[in-house]
């Protein structure tokens, strides 16, 4: 297989580590999450130079909402400053922006951005795709359900129905930090996708590392179940 077939088109994150990268340097954690969002802003600007055509971010699980008010509180103000500041960014960018999970049950003024963020990026050739209020279990029942109310269950329309339906099929999932888990992200699409897990705290994550992955991922041989 040559290096150009081995290009990963769909790389997902699952961003760990804002935490412990606060606490090592004796700051609140909500400086660990603004400094998270740095690390963010900078992958999603180098991602199309290594032709990446899908980045997929865990931004907020469904389960995070058991986190101290707080930090829930923290977390959401980041993403509307997050969509604010950077929208006109994607746009002259060409960055279409997708939302994955129940993220029409985020605070309405949340949904009222992100819907018109949606709109204004729509065209977008490469997209971003934020993981909000995200759960992996839950995607999947929700697109069991649909699929039975076709009558039709099978791994394609099952497929065709989740969150992901029209991204490309997931390359590589990286986690930070070291932990070795899924988390309950994208647990049906990372049936075929390679894994790395870097230990790296999510704030220290630079471009230079995602190069590295992917050069990694390029020297993989993927079977996909063959031989
Ligand atoms: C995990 O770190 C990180 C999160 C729960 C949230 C990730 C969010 C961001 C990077 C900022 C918001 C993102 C966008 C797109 C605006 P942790 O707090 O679990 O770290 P720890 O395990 O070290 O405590």
């Amino acid at each position: 297989m040559t290096k150009d077939s081995q290009r990963a088109k769909h790389v997902a994150v699952i961003m760990d580590g804002n935490g412990r990268w606060a606490k090592r340097k004796m700051l609140p954690r909500a400086m660990g999450h603004r400094q998270g969002v740095e690390a963010v802003r900078k992958l999603v600007r180098s991602v199309e130079g290594m032709g990446i055509e899908c980045l997929t971010l865990y931004a907020f699980s469904s389960e995070n909402w058991k986190r101290p008010d707080e930090e829930v509180d923290d977390l959401m103000n980041l993403m509307r400053k997050f969509i604010k500041s950077d929208l006109p960014e994607f746009i002259a960018n060409d960055v279409r922006l997708k939302i994955i999970g129940d993220w029409r049950g985020l605070a309405p003024d949340i949904v009222a951005m992100l819907d018109d963020a949606l709109e204004q990026t729509s065209k977008g050739k490469n997209t971003l795709a934020v993981a909000l209020n995200y759960g992996a279990q839950d995607e999947i029942v929700r697109a069991a359900k649909q699929a039975a109310a076709s009558g039709d269950i099978t791994a394609d329309t099952l497929s065709a129905n989740l969150d992901t339906a029209d991204l490309p099929p997931l390359d590589l999932l990286i986690r930070t930090s070291g932990e070795v888990r899924l988390s309950n992200f994208l647990l049906w699409q990372c049936a075929y996708a390679e894994m790395s897990f870097v230990d790296v705290l999510w704030p220290d994550f630079t471009p230079e590392h995602l190069q590295a992955e992917l050069d990694n991922f390029a020297d993989r041989e993927r079977r996909f179940g063959g031989r």
